[in-house]
C-alpha cells in the first residue's frame, strides 16, 4: 500500500481527498497546521473512516518539521494542497501569500528530493488562466496575467515544478486545476468550513439558508449571459478528490511526466440557477438580493476537462443538484 503525504488534509479539498486515498488503497498521512482547518473535520473523518487518520499539526513550510514527517513516514508520494487561498485577502497580504504557498512548496520539493520521493499532485487552479479569451478553457489555452497574488502564487508554483521536472527527470508531477469545488461529503460529516464571512458563492447561499446570513448579495446582474449573472464550472468536491486518487494512479504507471489537467464538470451554471437550485432541491428558501459587481471576476468560465477523461479515465459523476443537497445536509450536520 502507498504512503501518501497529504499536506493540508485537514481542509476542505484535502479532507475528502483523504477519504477517496482511503477508499481506493492508499495510506494517507494528513500534515496541516490548521491555519485555516477545523478540528472538528478530524471527528468527521474518524466517522467516516472508523479510525483516526495519521496526523501532523506541522506547518509544511517549517523545513526541519516536515523533514521529522518525512524521516517518520517515509511516504511514496505527496499531494500538496496546504495554501492561503482567499483571493481578496490575497490582495491585501501579498507578502503573506507569496511566502507561504511558494515557500511551503519548495519545502516540500526539498525534501522530495532529500528522500527520493517521485511523485506530486500539486493543487492548481482556473486562476491559472486569468479572464480566458475563449471558452472552454483548456490546458493549452493562453495563461494571461493573474488577476490577484493568489492566482499569481499558483503561476508561480506551477512554473516551479515544471523547472523541477525539467532538472529531475525522475519526478512524475501533475497540476490539476480545479475550477469551481463545492460540495461536501454524502454522510454529512465533511465539509467546507469558512472561517468567518464567506467569500465564495455555495459556502453564502448555505448559511443564509440556515439564518446566520440575512440574505446574499448577488454581484452583478447585467453581465453578458443569459440571465445577467456570472457563470462558473462547479464541481462536486467528491468528484475533485477522485480526480487525484486517479493522477496518482496515472503518474505510478509514467516513467516520467510534468502534466496539467482541467477539473470541472464542463459546462457552466449562473449564480442565479445555483441559487434557485439549491432552493428547489433542499426545498428552503434563501433571501438574496442584487448589488454590484465584485471587483476582479471573470464574466464566464468553464472548463474543457476532455484531457482528464481520455488521460487519467476521470469524470465528474454527480450534479450540481447532489452538490447542493450535500451542502445542505452538511450546514445542517453543523448547526446541530
Ligand atoms: N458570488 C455572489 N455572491 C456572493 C459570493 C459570490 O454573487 O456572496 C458570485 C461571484 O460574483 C461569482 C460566483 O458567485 O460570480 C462565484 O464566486 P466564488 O467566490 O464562489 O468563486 P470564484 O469563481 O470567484 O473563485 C473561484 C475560487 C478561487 C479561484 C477562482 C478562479 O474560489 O479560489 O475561482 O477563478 F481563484
Amino acid at each position: 500500500m502507498k504512503k501518501v503525504l497529504v499536506t493540508g488534509g485537514a481542509g476542505y479539498i484535502g479532507s475528502h481527498t483523504v477519504v477517496e486515498l482511503f477508499n481506493h488503497g492508499f495510506i494517507p498521512v494528513i500534515v496541516d497546521n490548521f491555519s485555516n482547518s477545523d478540528e472538528r473535520v478530524l471527528q468527521g473523518l474518524e466517522d467516516i473512516l472508523g479510525f483516526k487518520p495519521i496526523l501532523y499539526r506541522s506547518d509544511c513550510a517549517d523545513y526541519q518539521s516536515l523533514k521529522d514527517v518525512f524521516q517518520a513516514e517515509t511516504p511514496d508520494a505527496v499531494i500538496h494542497f496546504a495554501a492561503f487561498k482567499a483571493v481578496g485577502e490575497s490582495t491585501q497580504q501579498p507578502t503573506r501569500y507569496y511566502r507561504n504557498n511558494i515557500d511551503s512548496l519548495l519545502t516540500v520539493l526539498e525534501l522530495m528530493e532529500e528522500f527520493q520521493v517521485r511523485d506530486i499532485v500539486f493543487s492548481s487552479s482556473c486562476t491559472v488562466y486569468g479572464q480566458p479569451d475563449e471558452l472552454p478553457v483548456s490546458e493549452t489555452s493562453k495563461q494571461k496575467d493573474a488577476t490577484s497574488p493568489y492566482g499569481y502564487t499558483k503561476q508561480v508554483c506551477e512554473r516551479i515544478l515544471m523547472d523541477a521536472c525539467v532538472a529531475r527527470p525522475e519526478l512524475r508531477c501533475v497540476l490539476l486545476r480545479y475550477f469551481n469545488p463545492i460540495g461536501a461529503h454524502p454522510s454529512g460529516l465533511i465539509g467546507e468550513l469558512p472561517f468567518g464571512i464567506p467569500n465564495n458563492l455555495v459556502p453564502y447561499i448555505a448559511q443564509t439558508a440556515a439564518g446566520i446570513r440575512e440574505k446574499l448579495v448577488i454581484h452583478g446582474n447585467d453581465y453578458q449571459t443569459a440571465d445577467g449573472t456570472c457563470i462558473r464550472d462547479y464541481i462536486h468536491v467528491c468528484d475533485l478528490a477522485m480526480a487525484h486518487v486517479r493522477a496518482l494512479e496515472w503518474i505510478d504507471l509514467q516513467t516520467c511526466a510534468c502534466e496539467a489537467f482541467n477539473l470541472g464538470q464542463g459546462q457552466g451554471n449562473s449564480v442565479k440557477e445555483v441559487i434557485d437550485t439549491f432552493i428547489s432541491v433542499n426545498n428552503v428558501p434563501v433571501r438574496f438580493e442584487i448589488g454590484p459587481r465584485r471587483t476582479g471576476d471573470v464574466e464566464q468560465v468553464w472548463a474543457d476537462a476532455t484531457k482528464a477523461q481520455r488521460v487519467l479515465n476521470w469524470k465528474t459523476e454527480k450534479s450540481l443538484a447532489a452538490a447542493l443537497q450535500d451542502t445542505w445536509r452538511w450546514q445542517q450536520h453543523l448547526s446541530k
